[in-house]
């Protein structure tokens, strides 16, 4: 285990890729985006003609928590998908899962708290601690272990360093690894045992493909849940999500998304509301990824990358480079310019072991992953 101090801020690596993406294709060749983790697809039909018709009387703020529909609408979520009762008033819509992090940060800690995250992990986990002042621990998961975060894990590393909170995701990026029931249980239960607070990020909940996805509010009610309507509902650039809290930690969240950032946007709101019973365009969606998630992980061994099975959820392949490069970056840099396939290097997710390992978004069409494994076959030779 490694821990950062609070001056340790990194670049995000993913977005020069990027960035070398857009000259490629502005010099008039094409790239195959498997760098981002966004859906390919727009939201529900259902959802853009229902912001269509709010438009013109949606310019104000919602107040700070969110309107009452959407609150009431992700209650009877939890009611039917996880079999819990949650109070609408425990729910807080936020702008994205994103500033979710931070309402859940200062509601829960003081400035100055260390945060357990596991590593690899989220790149804007150790950024956005760091950038407001917290310090983290970082638990290192294994391949040989699915990549899953253990009770065990976390006693081994609070006692070489005590942490105050953990913030994990189950299905995680960069490796998708999903813990079952019995996992989730192992690791709420260590955490209270070890006075920690936890934050469940749930973001790529639904996108499972081995089983349905375990809330953390399903063995707790001490969590702070995170979740958004990024991925599952197609809406990245929307920035709607919501959390559930704690009922000592609600006001305080009120407070802070008060004067933060007021209030959700109104139109995303109205849309998350009406997206919530769009499931069944998201499962249509879901089996595009289930399908591209097959075809990428034989496609990447068969190239000769070592890849373990195909990731529990989400939609990445969390792929080992080691018999081609031991340098993500350069190996991602190279596989762009000579291929035009863009991928995000290990490094982002981390600094430690990261230069092994390349993530391959599959949430695009099929054919872009077909087109990729073709170009990578050539560039590989
Ligand atoms: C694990 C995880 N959490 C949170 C986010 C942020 O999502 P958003 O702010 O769009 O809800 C992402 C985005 O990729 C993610 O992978």
């Amino acid at each position: 285990m490694t821990s950062t101090s609070a001056d340790g801020l990194m670049p995000f690596h993913a977005m020069e890729i990027l960035k070398r993406a857009k000259a490629i294709e502005a010099s008039g060749r094409t790239v195959c985006h498997l760098e981002v983790g966004e859906p390919g697809s727009p939201p529900a039909p259902r959802v853009i003609e229902a912001v269509a018709k709010a438009l013109p009387q949606a310019q104000g703020y919602t107040n700070a928590k969110g309107l009452a529909e959407l609150r009431e609408g992700l209650a009877g979520y939890y009611a039917h998908q996880h079999g819990v009762a949650v109070d609408p008033d425990a729910i807080l819509a936020t702008m994205g899962s994103s500033a979710g992090f931070i309402i859940a940060f200062h509601a829960a800690f003081k400035p100055g708290a260390r945060i357990a995250i596991t590593r690899p992990g989220y790149p804007a986990y150790v950024n956005t601690l760091l950038g407001l002042g917290f310090a983290i621990a970082e638990i290192p998961v294994t391949a040989e272990n699915g990549w899953k975060l253990t009770g065990a894990d976390i006693v081994a590393a609070h006692a070489a360093e005590p942490f105050d909170g953990m913030l994990f995701a189950s299905p995680a990026n960069p490796t998708g690894a999903a813990v079952d029931r019995e996992q989730m249980g192992d690791i709420v239960v260590t955490c209270k045992r070890l006075g920690v607070r936890l934050i469940s990020d749930e973001i790529y909940h639904g996108l499972d493909y081995r089983g349905p996805s375990v809330s953390a509010l399903e063995l707790t009610r001490e969590a702070i849940v995170i979740n958004s309507f990024s991925k599952y509902y197609c809406m990245t650039g929307w920035r709607i999500g919501w959390m559930v809290l704690p009922d000592e930690l609600v006001r305080r969240a009120e407070i802070l998304q008060q004067n933060l950032f007021i209030s959700a946007p109104t139109l995303s709101q109205i849309a998350a509301t009406v997206a919530l019973g769009e499931r069944e365009y998201s499962e249509q969606q879901k089996a595009g990824y289930a399908a591209n998630r097959g075809l990428l992980n034989d496609g990447l061994a068969s190239l000769g990358f070592h890849m373990g099975s195909p990731s529990d959820g989400a939609f990445y392949a969390y792929a080992d480079i080691s018999r081609f490069s031991n340098d993500s970056m350069s190996f991602c840099e190279a596989m762009l310019d000579e291929a035009g396939v863009a991928a995000t290097p290990g490094v982002d997710f981390d600094r430690v072991g990261g230069n092994r390992y390349v993530r391959f978004s599959y949430a695009g069409k099929q054919e872009t992953v077909d087109v990729a494994l073709e170009r990578m076959r050539a560039f590989l030779k």
